[in-house]
């Protein structure tokens, strides 16, 4: 399932407490930390301490992003970081950044702006956990999204496949419900995303990004919708015909997708179908009846 990453960058720091449960009751995978240093980024924003006190509120897995001049002086001081991401693109030699992140015993991460050639990162890929493209220039939230930037997710997803290689791809910078669909596509495997996530009903606006890798599909020749993500089979609803009636007699989603509406797309769907094809609905599955029962 993809994982979505909301960056801190653009929640609401009055009221960063309750923020921080809704994206954890919203069941967002990770937690996107910038850190900006005023010479890198023409921006300022946290240090260590803002996120040891973000960790007293949530269990999130902390996903780092230093856009700084100097990452082998500063990753180490984010001890509570799980994973940090630096720039290709900063004063220090990779491989001794690397080597510091490591040592410090955090995943590791490279990130290149938009302008970097990513193949750049070649020689460094088979050592990374993760791969950050850029999607705006850094800095600040709330930009446009670069759509040329997928060329790079393609070519960092060909590449792990040619090669053999497990890195993660993630995208920051624009994600939205338009866009996110659209970086999925390409191979990211991560979606940062600050100003859409903040702004509004943060649980919805999750969920809105998670569905994003999910396509609900009616299959005839198996009596059934289905749901899929990414090309695997994550849920179903099946019917027999009876006659001239659709007997709706089972529904079930993986449980990791449970929670997430996929059930009523399928029977949605479903419904829709046999109403088309001019069907009467019958229903033994107990969630189908309970969802026509709702309806009423
Ligand atoms: C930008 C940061 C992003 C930023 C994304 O330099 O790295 O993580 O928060 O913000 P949105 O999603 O609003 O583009
Ligand atoms: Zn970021």
């Amino acid at each position: 399932m993809i994982k979505v990453a909301p960056s801190v960058l653009s929640a609401d720091y009055l009221n960063l407490k309750e923020q921080l449960s809704a994206l954890e009751e919203g069941k967002a995978d990770w937690l996107h930390f910038d850190v900006m240093d005023g010479h890198f980024v023409p921006n300022l924003t946290f240090g260590p301490k803002i996120l040891n006190d973000m960790c007293k509120a949530t269990s999130l897995f902390k996903d780092v992003h230093i856009m700084v001049d100097n990452p082998v002086t500063v990753a180490p001081w984010f001890e509570n970081a799980d994973l940090i991401t630096f720039h290709y693109e900063s004063n220090d030699p990779v491989p001794e950044v690397i080597k510091t992140i490591k040592q410090a015993g955090k995943k590791v991460g490279i990130s290149v702006k938009p302008k970097t050639d990513v193949t750049l990162l070649t020689p460094y890929l088979r050592e990374m956990d993760l791969v950050l493209v850029m999607s705006v220039e850094p800095g600040f939230g709330g930009q446009a999204f670069m759509s040329d930037m997928l060329d790079k997710v393609k070519w960092l997803k060909e590449y792990r496949e040619t090669n053999n290689l497990n890195y993660l791809i993630e995208i920051d910078g624009g994600i939205n419900a338009e866009t996110s669909p659209l970086a999925i596509e390409a191979g990211c495997d991560v979606l940062v995303a600050g100003s859409y996530v903040f702004k509004g009903d943060i649980k919805e606006k999750i969920r809105t990004l998670k569905l994003a890798s999910i396509r609900v599909v009616y299959e005839a020749d198996k009596c059934r919708t289905a749901a899929y993500d990414q090309g695997k089979l994550i849920g179903e609803c099946d019917y027999l015909v009876e006659g001239n009636m659709w007997n709706f007699c089972h529904t079930e989603v993986n449980e990791e997708y449970k929670g997430m509406g996929i059930a009523a797309k399928l029977v949605e769907l479903l419904l829709n179908k046999c109403e088309e094809e001019g069907h009467e609905v019958k229903a033994t599955c107990s969630y189908v009846k309970r969802y026509i029962e709702a309806g009423k």
